[in-house]
């Protein structure tokens, strides 16, 4: 297990990266979770957003964001006016990573080696998908694409050079599901989408 690298495939466009992404083994992740789930959205997308991994129904589905964050995640971004097909939408690590308890798996948070390890994916995608503006999705997206000094505490809403691109952080919309006032950290969370949509 020595990272993507070597599953990569030798053109780059999604549909190889795809295919090539469905039989990767570079690191552990891929044992126990059913199945590889790449990003998904058209190929020029303004917009690519990052969050931390599948969770148990995009495992299940094979998609990104299905589940409940996603349902947040659609409601904020319909409400800052980013449309669905301006929107390529990925994971930091594309396989699903739990442990089991009883018959439910439990989330668990991605290591930094299996960040590291995933990273080609991502590197890939921005590189065929070249978006505008990238939306950091939470501190594991952020860990892979900003460094592990960047706090998204810190600097959420606050568009910052990637590349060619302004990365945009905000938290998980996971996050919003669990916060307290959930209310008013999905207010945060769409302010920062805005600063984003702004950022185009
Ligand atoms: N959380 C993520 O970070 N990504 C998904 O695809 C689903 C939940
Ligand atoms: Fe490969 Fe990423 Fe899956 Fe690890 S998590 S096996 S690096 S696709």
């Amino acid at each position: 297990n020595t990272g993507a690298a070597r599953f990569l495939p030798e053109r780059l466009d999604l549909d190889a990266l795809r295919k090539a992404a469905a039989r990767c083994e570079g690191c552990d992740l891929y044992r126990d979770a059913t199945r590889t789930v790449f990003g998904e959205g058209p190929r020029q997308a303004a917009f690519m957003l990052v969050g931390e991994q599948p969770g148990d129904q995009e495992d299940r589905q094979g998609h990104p964001f299905v589940g409940p964050a996603g349902r947040v995640l659609d409601r904020g971004l319909q409400e800052a006016g980013i449309a669905r097909d301006s929107v390529y939408l990925t994971n930091a690590v594309k396989h699903f990573s739990f442990t089991p308890r009883g018959k439910r798996r439990i989330h668990q948070k991605p290591t930094a080696a299996e960040i590291d390890a995933c990273r080609p994916w991502l590197d890939a995608e921005l590189a065929v998908v070249r978006p505008r503006v990238v939306v950091v999705l939470g501190a594991t997206a952020a860990r892979a694409l900003l460094g592990r000094e960047f706090r998204v505490t810190r600097h959420r809403g606050e568009p910052v050079p990637l590349g060619d691109a302004l990365a945009v952080a905000t938290v998980h919309p996971s996050a919003v599901l669990r916060a307290p006032d959930r209310e008013d950290a999905y207010e945060g969370f769409l302010a920062d989408l805005r600063a984003a949509a702004g950022a185009a």
